[in-house]
């Protein structure tokens, strides 16, 4: 299936806007702190993570994990690192994802963290909150949405419309998700 009609969500202008509320609240929760770590969930959050860092007033270290979520060709999710992880021994460690979804990839990731670092946060440009099957609750979320599935500001569709500067609703977003649970899960679209 050729997926190419794309509804806008969220235009380029109200993505900034939304950016600079969570650097509001990062700037004042983080002021106090000269050890703090971005860690750019790869490649998925690596417009956000760009836009929100220059919006820091506070130091911040830059480092990048890629995680794939899903191995072989059922989705039951078990997420493994593709990169090796940084040292982050004595450090607040803010992870900064394009999104949460089953929250799969977000509660590995932090579990793994928690043992490396001194303190560890999530960070994520949005949110599906009603497709978790797991408990995981961000600490600072620019947008809560629906199950649909979105392209664009770094996230992909089979590692297309990543470079769109705004975030878009695949049309017939159902069909897509249930093309990709059959088809792409096991390569390719969860790869951050
Ligand atoms: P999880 O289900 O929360 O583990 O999310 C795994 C990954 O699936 C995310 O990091 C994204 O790369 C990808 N993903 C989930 N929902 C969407 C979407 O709506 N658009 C694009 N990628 C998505
Ligand atoms: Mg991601």
């Amino acid at each position: 299936m050729v997926v190419d009609n794309l509804d806008i969500l969220y235009e380029q202008y109200t993505i900034r806007n939304r950016i600079e509320t969570i650097a509001h609240f990062l700037n004042e929760d983080y002021k106090d702190d000269d050890n703090v770590v971005l860690l750019c969930v790869l490649k998925g959050a690596v417009n956000f993570f760009s836009d929100l860092a220059l919006m820091l007033s506070f130091d911040a270290e830059y480092e990048f994990v890629g995680v794939k979520s899903y191995e072989g060709t059922e989705t039951t999710g078990d997420p493994c690192l593709t990169t090796e992880l940084p040292n982050l021994e004595g450090k607040k460690v803010l992870i900064v994802e394009d999104i949460v979804d089953t929250g799969l990839t977000a509660n590995y990731l932090k579990s793994l963290l928690q043992e490396a670092a001194d303190d560890v946060k999530l960070c994520t440009l949005l949110s599906k909150p009603s497709r978790r099957i797991i408990d995981i609750e961000p600490d600072y979320v620019a947008f809560e949405i629906d199950d649909l599935f979105v392209v664009g500001y770094g996230l992909d569709y089979n590692q297309k419309y990543r470079n769109l500067p705004y975030i878009a609703v695949l049309e017939n977003s159902t069909q897509t998700r249930a093309n990709l649970g059959t088809i792409n899960y096991n390569n390719n679209v969860n790869q951050q």
